[in-house]
């Protein structure tokens, strides 16, 4: 106990660690080299990552920046996503795992799905969508939870050159519809329900109840997950079994679609500053070459590696870490249906020591759950097959880093701590976990060839020590390419900020993340959060204007202000300042409806945990609701300056409102 005791202080007062010399003798990446070579060989840098697949034809360019911010790479180049994530594999690694599926009932056998099965379920189910109409360029929709068709149906579409565009499935009905309407989607790929802590959940009612919304005919497939357990949903006329789709083409096999570079590959809605999701925009080559480039740089996977990413496949971590880049590499890729905490606190550890999982990669929101539920989880199972872990999605505080290095990683993994997002494909800034030294809660330096940068509000670089934005000014393959079918807003949102729009000289054009950032002496960057209305709740990314407007379509609402307040497990939680109509019914009746609004436009994650009924709402003498004032308040700060409010007595009311509630 003791000893324990000083480990834990000597722990606590450590800030920096080198990387651990067992990891270093076997990673992928070790020279720290790689920084300048890649900044002088900017962009033919990238053929590094290009040379990571297999091309039908090679490409001309690398980077064709003629026309900014609309960047193409590899041009000329020919490719194919599915052939790179599973043909290609087939020779060497047709008997591995490709996929080690774990569902949420303990007494369920794991499903391993080789190479080889792979291959035979994509070309089946590729053939079936064929069938189905869907032709290239074609987007299909998926509504789907972590069962294998989800990312058998990615890779059946990408081998048809149909983009996908993947919904979440804990969205709701109607951002399900939204997301259908937006991008013209006449496909969807749904499931009659998933696992969660020991529940048969319904899912297809949710699925069918957005259908109604959606303005064009839809041909749906469904996939059967629960069986006798399920709902026993009759399917309707336009609706496609997709077991008996994948027997009907017992055997097919499909050419993979040769596809150009800059295709889409895939659509993914994401949140933004206003209420309306925006269609981020990927293309085939230059995706694939980063998630894959990334995947063995940051990550070190190796072919022989069981690779366990606990996200989502429904937000870009599942797409970029659990599908692509992993099997692009041919490795094995863990995927699990259920919860952390099903059926106890150890699950996911147990999968660990099950599997001999070798990368361990999660979220700071899961992480801080594991720290308050304690050491006792993971110190009940072997965790010593693990050589790395990684976190993303928000920042995470050195606290809970380093509980995770020393209950996870036993102090002798290295922990990349990955910044990036839905918009650039994959990791932007992180240690390489062979190379750098890391520092708890500094994400690290930008990745080689990545110029990252941390500015003030006039775009000139803050000096080491200071705060301020964070920018990207040079493009990199990841990127997205615009947002669907909206060219202006691709270049509103995250160009015009720093940005001479009038320019073609690429120079001229800075991406904004809209991310704030602290940078340090030796070009260490910590991503502090989002400085646009963006909250990220549990690693989750939602807008506080798609809330906002769900709140306010409740019954008995006259008005209402929705904020990100700080939460010492999810990161941020939702608080709803709402102004009652006159005759609305009481606050219970009005908070039961905004919250049914909320689950209703959106889904259940972006449910306010406080609703604080007010007389006012903080106003400017312009009328604009000070959201900042009401974060504050939330986060119980010390408020800024509130001398432009035309309203400044109703500051006090409100505070005493929170405090009680
Ligand atoms: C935040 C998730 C701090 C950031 C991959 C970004 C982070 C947003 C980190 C993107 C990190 C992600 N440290 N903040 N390591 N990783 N973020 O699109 O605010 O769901 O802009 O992509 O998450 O969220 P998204």
């Amino acid at each position: 106990m003791v000893e324990d005791n000083n480990l834990e202080t000597r722990l606590a007062e450590q800030d920096e660690f080198e990387p651990p010399a067992e990891f270093v003798e076997q990673a992928n990446v070790t020279d720290e080299g790689i920084y300048e070579e890649f900044e002088e060989n900017w962009p033919g840098c990238w053929e590094q990552a290009a040379d990571l697949l297999d091309w039908y034809d090679d490409y001309d360019q690398v980077l064709d920046d003629s026309n900014p911010p609309f960047y193409e790479w590899f041009t000329g180049g020919k490719i194919n996503a599915s052939y790179e994530c599973v043909d290609r594999h087939l020779d060497d690694r047709g008997d591995e795992v490709a996929i080690e599926w774990v569902g949420e009932p303990t007494e369920e056998a794991d499903r391993s799905i080789t190479y080889e099965e792979l291959h035979r379920e994509v070309n089946e189910f590729a053939a079936a969508l064929r069938d189905l109409g869907v032709g290239e360029d074609d987007v299909v929709t998926m509504h789907m939870p972590m069962i294998p068709a989800h990312p058998i149906a990615l890779l059946a579409c990408a081998r048809i050159g149909a983009p996908h565009s993947v919904v979440f499935a804990g969205f709701s009905a109607n951002a399900l519809a939204e997301r259908m309407n937006a991008a013209d989607s006449e496909y969807l790929i749904t499931a009659d329900g998933y696992y969660r802590r020991g529940d048969a959940l319904d899912h297809l009612s949710k699925s069918r109840e957005g259908l109604e919304d959606v303005d064009h005919d839809v041909e749906t497939v469904v996939v059967d997950r629960l069986g006798d357990d399920g709902p026993g949903h009759d399917l309707h006329e336009s609706e496609h079994d997709y077991d008996d789709l994948v027997a009907e083409h017992e055997g097919a096999t499909v050419e993979p679609v040769e596809r150009d570079a800059e295709d889409m590959l895939f659509l993914m809605y994401t949140s933004g500053t206003t209420g309306q999701p925006k269609g981020v925009k990927h293309t085939t080559a230059g995706y694939l070459a980063w998630t894959a480039w990334t995947s063995q740089t940051v990550l070190d996977i190796k072919p022989e590696d069981t690779y366990f990413c606990s996200a989502d496949i429904g937000w870009i971590t599942g797409h970029s870490y659990i599908v692509y880049g992993p099997l692009a590499l041919g490795t094995t890729t863990v995927m699990y249906e259920g919860g952390p905490d099903y059926p106890e606190r150890d699950r996911f550890w147990e999968i660990v020591e099950d599997l001999d999982v070798t990368q361990f990669y999660t979220a700071p929101t899961a992480i801080r759950s594991f720290m308050k539920w304690g050491s006792e989880y993971p110190g009940r199972h072997d965790l010593s097959s693990l050589r790395l872990l990684g976190t993303v999605g928000e920042p995470i505080n050195p606290k809970p880093w380093k509980w995770y290095y020393k209950h996870i990683g036993g102090e002798s993994c290295p922990i990349v701590d990955t910044w990036w997002q839905t918009e650039t494909g994959g990791h932007m800034i992180t240690t390489l976990p062979g190379v750098s030294n890391m520092k708890p809660g500094s994400a690290g330096p930008p990745v080689p060839g990545v110029d990252a940068r941390v500015v003030d509000g006039d775009g000139e670089e803050v000096p080491s020590g200071g705060a301020g934005y964070l920018t990207v000014d040079k493009p990199w393959p990841g990127m997205l390419r615009t947002l669907y079918k909206n060219d202006e807003r691709f270049i509103e949102e995250y160009w015009a900020e720093y940005s001479d729009t009038d320019s073609d000289d690429p120079d001229d054009w800075v991406y904004f993340p809209e991310d704030g950032a602290k940078i340090d002496d030796e070009g260490y960057i910590t991503v502090v959060g989002r400085v646009d209305d963006v909250v990220n709740i549990s690693g989750h990314r939602l807008g506080t204007m798609e809330i906002e407007s769900a709140v306010v379509s409740a019954d008995g609402v006259a008005e209402a202000a929705v904020v990100g307040a700080d939460d010492d497990i999810k990161g941020e939680v939702v608080h709803a300042y709402v102004i009652l109509e006159d005759d609305a019914g009481g606050e219970d009746a009005v908070r039961a409806a905004i919250e049914a609004a909320v689950e209703d436009k959106i889904g259940p994650i972006a449910r306010p945990s406080k609703i604080i009924f007010t007389p006012e709402l903080p106003k400017t003498r312009s009328g604009k609701i000070m959201r900042r004032l009401l974060e504050e308040i939330s986060d119980g700060e010390e408020l800024g300056d509130t001398s432009t409010l035309r309203n400044p007595e109703i500051v006090a009311d409100i505070q005493a409102e929170v405090r009680g509630n």
